[in-house]
């Protein structure tokens, strides 16, 4: 089922809803599924989850929606996963899963498209569908903490403390593997893996349903934005991989923050993602070092080469400080075809130095593009063919669920040249900036 890359017509659609499955119908067009659609509606910048079928008690269940999350509990996700494994969509998904199929789901993060972590076969067929390097290794999703015993050695006091925290939620602990657990193809043959527990119903119920801890990344096409709706997933592997299960957009918007605790109780945050490394320092009481753009884990090399050879195409060098052997490399997860340049500064230098290169950019004969925070949006429309909200400035949530949809929307529109508004590095804006700086392959001017 998993082996080879069979062309259109292999993958199956399940659209779940507040009504439960809407069958699969794979040919039936999904209004919810259009990529970017939402982006100019100037509303709440993301959807809640579909409830499980036929109950009201957990209507907003399965958390995930980080603008509006804090009332929900943790537990609302769990319950949901319950009343999602008697959906028939979700047990023939699960089923799918449990035969070494790869089927793509939602979670409260991005969009991950899952594997049996224990088959390799299954796993091989991620990486093909991705195309993605063998050497960068997979997280593997749990749906209890039961399950964690079969799969890792050791876990520590402040690993116990995080979990507390955060599990189910957007925080993945790299842990020591235990010998055996879990195909060598997902930890890339390291002696850790990655794990954690999506708060999401319908990826919880996946995981229960099918039996299996499931590796999953996002389900993107290698180099590409990860994906924040279901068409997203379709634009990229549609015909590539077994399934998708359409359940809305996923909440946070931006992957888990990757956190390797040490023996002094302290951390190290190895990607940032939806839960802020301050939290994570809270909840420790104890040191958290952020590893720098330049030795994070989250390095693709095949993108990162693709995109060193665009760079080359274009006679740049990447940012400086890279290594010679590969311009671009590490920064160009994400990036759009046209060229995006992040803007960093005070409100008004910013704004002007947006305005100057945007202005320059049109007398070039460039079709150009912003993403900007609400705030300031309508100041750019005059130069920018098309505009596109990052939220209010006062709420960084609003920017990590819209990013990735808009970086997809500037390749659909055809803009060539794009300049981004940064952000403080406080809270998730971290995850934003991080995100934003690959996007733009290291191009960011301060000013
Ligand atoms: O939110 C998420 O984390 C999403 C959803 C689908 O769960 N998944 C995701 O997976 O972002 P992926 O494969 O795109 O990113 C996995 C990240 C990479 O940065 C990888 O290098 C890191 O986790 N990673 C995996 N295993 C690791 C390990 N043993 N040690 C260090 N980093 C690891
Ligand atoms: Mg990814």
């Amino acid at each position: 089922m998993n082996a080879g890359l069979e062309g259109q017509g292999r993958t199956r659609i399940w659209t779940v809803g507040p009504q439960g499955s809407t069958g699969n119908n794979r040919t039936e067009e999904q209004g919810s599924e259009s990529g970017g659609v939402r982006l100019q509606g100037s509303g709440e910048p993301v959807g809640s989850q579909p409830s499980a079928p036929s109950t009201a008690q957990v209507a907003l269940s399965g958390g995930g929606d980080t603008a509006r999350g804090e009332s929900l509990s943790r537990e609302d996700a769990q319950a949901a996963s319950l009343l999602w494994m008697e959906d028939a969509s979700i047990r023939e998904a699960a089923a799918l899963l449990a035969g070494g199929a790869q089927v793509a789901f939602p979670t409260e993060t991005v969009y991950g498209l899952g594997a049996d972590a224990r088959s390799t076969p299954a796993v091989e067929g991620i990486f093909a569908a991705k195309g993605r390097p063998s050497d960068n290794p997979l997280i593997v999703h749990i749906a209890d903490r039961v399950e964690l015993d079969a799969l890792v050695l050791e876990v520590t006091e402040a690993d116990r403390k995080l979990m507390d925290a955060f599990w189910p939620g957007a925080l993945t602990l790299v842990l020591p593997v235990r010998p055996g657990a879990l195909s060598p193809r997902v930890t890339a043959g390291l002696d850790t893996v990655a794990v954690r527990m999506p708060d999401h119903g319908i990826a919880l119920a996946l995981i229960r349903a099918s039996g299996c801890p499931l590796a999953a990344p996002s389900a993107n096409r290698s180099g590409r934005p990860s994906p924040t709706l279901a068409g997203h997933v379709r634009e990229d592997l549609d015909g590539l991989i077994d399934g998708i299960v359409d359940g809305g957009p996923s909440g946070v918007g931006v992957e888990s923050t990757v956190v390797r605790t040490n023996a002094a109780g302290g951390a190290t945050v190895l990607r940032p993602g939806g839960i802020p490394a301050e939290d994570i320092g809270r909840v420790l009481g104890a040191e958290v070092r952020a590893v720098s753009a330049d030795d994070t884990a989250d390095v693709d090399p095949a993108a990162a080469a693709a995109a060193g050879q665009v760079l080359a195409a274009r006679g740049e060098a990447g940012p400086p400080g890279e290594a010679p052997r590969s311009p671009g490399m590490k920064y160009t997860h994400y990036a759009p075809s046209g060229r995006l340049e992040v803007v960093l500064g005070a409100e008004e230098a910013a704004a002007d130095e947006i305005r100057e290169r945007l202005a320059a950019a049109r007398e070039r004969g460039e079709k150009t593009g912003v993403l900007a925070f609400d705030e300031h949006l309508e100041s750019y429309r005059d130069l920018a063919d098309v505009a596109l909200p990052l939220g209010s400035l006062l709420d960084l949530r609003q920017a990590a669920s819209r990013l990735y949809a808009a970086l997809r929307r500037f390749d659909e529109e055809g803009t060539t040249y794009m300049l981004a508004e940064g952000c403080s590095e406080q809270g998730i804006g971290s995850a934003v900036m991080n995100r934003l700086s690959k996007a733009a392959g290291g191009r960011i001017h301060r000013v």
